[in-house]
């Protein structure tokens, strides 16, 4: 007789964004076939005591073979980055396809398409940036629905990704229309250039400045902008990469008063502050970002949100730029911080220091950490139940976690293709043993087990607002508004 399942994970401690369960899990074809207190006849068995087994995590913010804001490429690939995503826990990732000037959406996709292909490890997407919404390029934004992307990004800030206010809106009109989630990179523009435009009139270039250069006003004027504008034609927004306090304060009221605003922040929001850039030389330039760290009491105050459902996911913003001159160094070693390509590297460390510090430290529950990690991006991004969850008949995407491991951090354990990582020696208790994606497993003890093409492209369902309810601005209500009917 031939074994029920492929493999069978035994005697491991089962959590998902509600429960925490001990259960085997058996796997079949790809997906979860069943779930039961004992279960034995697997062609494989993975023994999991003294394990968690949880959703495989879904890194929903990435840049992978994408090209900066400056046309500086990232270091990884969807090869290295999807490799170091498995290092640290992840089973799927959403990278960005970015539209530049002058490019269509067809073309943008299927630019990305031959960047990704074949070259993944674990299971992709895509969110579309939009940068130039010409009105060819909005006609062109349905095909985006039909190959399953429904979720875009834009930006108020640099100046060759910007979208003006009024463009925003008509892509946040077109989103709710069609049923996708736009993400919003929310910093007032003409604030960061005046600031940039002063430092540079007095010779004050180096990495540290770009801290002052984007001053936390920035964030705040333009997350409040974002969020009237979304309001205005009830649209969903996710405000990415929150960094500041207040820009936190303004999600979390906008979210209170029922509207479908969302946000996120990412570790080097906890973790690191603007005394990392006021490094020697460039040193400081590995820890540009935009928006920028900030300092320690910032810190406190988005731990506070995170705790208290502010946001919805905690994503890496992997933008991995060498400490070279094909990276960050790009303009030579007498580079402004203008020069200096944004981001920094995180994708395999965005769970364990969430866990390390977040669960272990008993800032999240083991609930609330499956939640930020995998399950609420599943749910925003049109991904569940066939990701971001442990229940029968989902896709296999499951991570092994041993809690109690302590490892310290080193570049070389990321296995991207950087040359550094901001956390460095840092030492960290709770890592990922194994992760499979689609039943397949990927990485397990320190190695990569699955064939090099092995992760698909994820069609991703429309963004379902469930039971938040909906808004209406007076000025776009029929009632209140002359009977007209504006959207
Ligand atoms: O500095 C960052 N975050 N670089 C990546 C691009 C972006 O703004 O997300
Ligand atoms: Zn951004
Ligand atoms: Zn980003």
């Amino acid at each position: 007789m031939t074994a029920p399942f492929d493999l069978v994970i035994r005697h491991g401690t089962v959590v998902t964004a509600t429960d925490t369960v001990r259960a085997d899990i058996g796997i079949r074809d790809g997906k979860i076939a069943a779930i039961a207190e004992t279960l034995t006849d697997g062609v494989e068995t993975i023994d999991a005591t003294d394990r968690l087994v949880l959703p495989g995590g879904l890194e929903a913010h990435c840049h992978i073979a994408q090209e900066s804001a400056n046309g500086t490429m990232t270091a990884d690939g969807y090869a290295t980055g999807s490799v170091s995503a498995a290092f640290g826990g992840n089973s799927c990732f959403i990278p960005f396809a970015a539209q530049h000037h002058g490019m269509g959406i067809r073309e943008t996709l299927d630019l990305y398409d031959s960047r990704a292909t074949g070259q993944s490890v674990i299971d992709w997407s895509y969110h579309l940036i939009v940068s130039d919404p010409t009105p060819d390029a909005l006609e062109e934004l349905p095909l985006a629905f039909e190959r399953g992307v429904t979720s875009f990004k834009v930006f108020t800030t640099y100046p060759l990704l910007k979208v003006e206010d009024g463009q925003f809106l008509d892509i946040l009109a077109l989103a709710k229309e069609h049923g996708a989630l736009t993400m919003v990179h929310a910093e007032n523009h003409a604030m960061i250039g005046w600031m940039i435009e002063r430092l540079m009139q007095n010779g004050l270039t180096a990495p540290r400045y770009h801290a002052l250069s984007h001053p936390e006003l920035a964030e705040e004027e333009a997350v409040h902008r974002a969020i009237c504008l979304a309001k205005l034609v009830d649209a969903p927004l996710l405000i990415v990469h929150v960094s500041t306090r207040a820009g936190a304060a303004l999600v979390e009221a906008a979210r209170r008063s029922g509207v479908a605003i969302y946000g996120e922040t990412c570790p080097q929001y906890l973790f690191l502050t603007r005394d990392d850039l006021n490094r020697e030389g460039l040193e400081g330039a590995k820890y540009m970002c935009s928006p920028p760290v900030r300092d320690t009491a910032t810190q406190e105050a988005l731990w506070d949100h995170i705790r208290r459902g502010t946001f919805s996911v905690v994503s890496s913003d992997h933008a991995p730029y060498r400490y070279d001159e094909s990276g960050k160094l790009a303009a030579g070693p007498d580079a402004t911080f203008k020069q200096i390509a944004n981001g920094m590297p995180g994708i395999a460390l965005r769970l364990p220091l969430l866990f390390s510090e977040g669960v272990r430290k008993g800032r999240l529950s083991l609930q609330d950490f499956v939640a930020l990690s995998s399950t609420n991006a599943a749910k925003l991004y049109g991904l569940h139940p066939r990701k971001g969850t442990i229940a029968v008949g989902t896709d296999a995407d499951i991570a092994i976690w041993n809690p109690d491991e302590t490892r310290i951090v080193t570049a070389a354990d990321q296995h991207d293709a950087m040359d550094y990582t901001p956390y460095e020696g840092m030492s960290l208790t709770g890592w990922p043993v194994a992760v499979m994606t689609r039943g397949q497993i990927v990485m397990q003890d320190g190695t990569i087990v699955c064939p090099p093409d092995h992760g698909k492209f994820q069609p991703r369902d429309r963004f379902d607002r469930g039971t938040v309810p909906g808004y209406r601005a007076p000025e776009m209500d029929p009632r209140q508004n002359f009977g007209v009917e504006l959207l």
